[in-house]
């Protein structure tokens, strides 16, 4: 897999360029009507008024068919196979009503996949399914293909061989085991420097008899299932030397094992969820909380800078996902280093949020479902640049928390950081920056703003502004300066204008 090549990165005419718009990825939502929360649909689905339209037995439906129901008062959207009616759930859709409707009358797998594949719209639109769509195949024969891939591997199977379509990521992997009394190894050898063991998410499952591996990349993720050929324990480490080393033990000691097992290649990828424990939990603010869970001891998880987790809950039978930044437990302890087994997130509680409000609840020793972690940002983006800027609002700043870390304790980079909140109260970890600003002096320095100030407050009000932009990024050397945005997209959308028209003249921009 290519996990990032440096030249290539960002590329002149990337999103992440500024002068072309940035990817917005966090935070497009839109305010909903009251009485429209995710809370409230869930009672809609469960009220037995009649969603469908069409009577309770699923129909066979045409593509001709659905193009026919495209209209806000009228809206059909097929999704993986699946049609529903979607009318009644415009006004409660999240992303807003002119969003959702992009998929009305359409197969709109793809364009849902490409806006927020870890939502669960099975479970949530299930009182709306009205049938299936009739897949209209090509003319010509198509050869009925396995769900999966099975290939024997014993040593040094070449899976590409094997694979022709994964052929341009595979070849870079050969597979080949080692073993001795207690443990088998499995090892992934690939010719990129670039592949970590933070690339690989290993669950064992099947009570030891399957391992689960997927190796999750900012370009690509694969998946594999190996039926081990005997059982091993409930424990895993990955680590990485000339090769990604898989390192199991057997459950029978001293057992020969002639090959690992099975690799099977999955071929589609889905996140995979696995119970995870709540250690312990914070108040950073009023509002938002410090979590830290950890992995249990059949999987071996690393989510890297940027990257964030989905949690999952099932609120009266609907099932509900949603992503949280895997973040850190203080932001001023330089020996922080992230482990395999624990992890932290900082979330804020909505009053009427489905799954923050899950947290509120959770105690320590519950477990919930987490998903395997996906990352749309890579260091190696802001490796050339000697200065980055940080915008963010409110829990927007929860992407930039490791960067942050990262760029103070392991590198000599300067970080300017604009802080955006409501009121004093709202800032998170806000003597911590006081502490990192003495500590780094010269090299950080963080501005607050706050749109609902109180008389005291002597810092920057308001909004975001031109001139407020200009004060604050007088100071940084423009030409070597990378921009990191995130917020709710109203502040996101303004920040990446205002960037554009002062003409600032930074090489990058990445809007989370
Ligand atoms: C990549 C990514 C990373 C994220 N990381 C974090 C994180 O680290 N910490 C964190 O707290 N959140 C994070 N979020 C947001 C998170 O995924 C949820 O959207 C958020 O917690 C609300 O979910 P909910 O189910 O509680 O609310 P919902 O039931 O979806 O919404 C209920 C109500 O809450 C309000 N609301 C919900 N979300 C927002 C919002 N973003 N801005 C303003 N009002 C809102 C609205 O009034 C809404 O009607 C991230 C989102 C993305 C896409
Ligand atoms: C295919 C057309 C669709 C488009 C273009 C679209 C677009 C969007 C956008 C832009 C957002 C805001 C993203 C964010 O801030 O994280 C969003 C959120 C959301 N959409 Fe859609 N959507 C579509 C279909 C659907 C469908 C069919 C469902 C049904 C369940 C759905 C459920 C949601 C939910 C639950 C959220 C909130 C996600 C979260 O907070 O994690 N969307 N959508």
């Amino acid at each position: 897999i290519s996990i990032m090549p440096k030249e290539l990165f960002p590329a002149a005419n990337s999103a992440q360029r500024l002068g072309v718009p940035a990817p917005v990825l966090n935070n497009t939502k839109v305010p909903l009507q009251r009485g429209r929360s995710l809370m409230d649909w869930i009672r809609l689905s469960k009220s037995g008024v009649d969603l469908r339209g069409t009577g309770s037995k699923p129909l066979q439906i045409s593509m001709e068919e659905l193009k026919k129901h495209d209209k806000p008062n009228d809206a059909w959207i097929a999704i993986r196979g699946y049609v529903f009616n979607i009318t009644r759930y415009i006004e409660y859709h999240p992303g807003g009503e002119s969003e959702l409707m992009r998929g009305a009358g359409k197969d709109a797998t793809s364009l849902f996949e490409e806006v927020h594949r870890w939502v669960n719209f099975e479970s949530m639109l299930k009182s709306t399914f009205i049938g299936t769509l009739i897949q209209e195949l090509p003319s010509r024969t198509i050869k009925k293909t396995p769900s999966s891939l099975t290939v024997p591997v014993g040593n040094l199977a070449r899976t590409s061989n094997m694979i022709s379509q994964f052929r341009n990521v595979l070849q870079l992997f050969q597979t080949d085991f080692r073993q001795n009394e207690d443990t088998i190894v499995i090892l992934f050898k690939s010719d990129s420097a670039n592949v970590l063991a933070e690339n690989f998410v290993c669950d064992i499952t099947e009570n030891g008899k399957c391992l689960h591996v997927d190796i999750v990349s900012i370009t690509s993720n694969l998946s594999y299932t190996i039926n081990l050929l005997h059982q091993v324990e409930n424990t895993i480490s990955v680590e990485k030397n000339q090769s990604i080393e898989i390192i199991l033990k057997k459950s029978k000691r001293g057992l020969n094992w002639d090959n690992f097992g099975f690799l099977m290649q999955n071929r589609s990828f889905q996140t995979k969820f696995r119970p995870c424990t709540l250690v312990s939990k914070s108040n950073v603010t009023h509002d938002t909380l410090l979590l830290h869970f950890r992995f249990p001891d059949s999987t071996h998880m690393i989510p890297p800078i940027g990257a964030h987790v989905f949690f999952q809950t099932n609120v009266d039978g609907v099932v509900i996902r949603r992503p949280y930044t895997v973040a850190m437990p203080s932001i001023t302890d330089g020996g922080y280093k992230i482990d395999s087994k624990n992890f932290y997130a900082v979330i804020k509680v909505y009053s009427t949020g489905a799954l923050s409000n899950v947290f509120v609840n959770l105690n320590p020793g519950s477990e919930i479902p987490v998903g395997t972690y996906e990352m749309k940002f890579h260091l190696e983006m802001i490796s050339s640049f000697k200065q980055v800027f940080m915008l963010a609002a409110g829990t927007g700043f929860t992407p930039m928390i490791r960067i942050l870390h990262h760029c103070l304790f392991k590198t000599d980079k300067k970080v300017k950081l604009g802080l955006f909140n409501k009121q004093q109260r709202d800032i998170l970890w806000k003597n911590d920056f006081e502490t990192l600003q003495r500590q780094f002096n010269g090299r950080f320095l963080v501005n607050h703003v706050l749109s609902h100030p109180d008389q005291a407050w002597d810092g920057f009000k308001g909004r975001i502004s031109i001139p407020m932009l200009r004060e604050m990024i007088s100071s940084c050397e423009i030409d070597s300066t990378f921009v990191f945005v995130c917020g709710p997209s109203a502040f996101t959308k303004l920040t990446l204008k205002f960037l554009t028209d002062i003409r600032v003249k930074c090489s990058s921009v990445f809007a989370f």
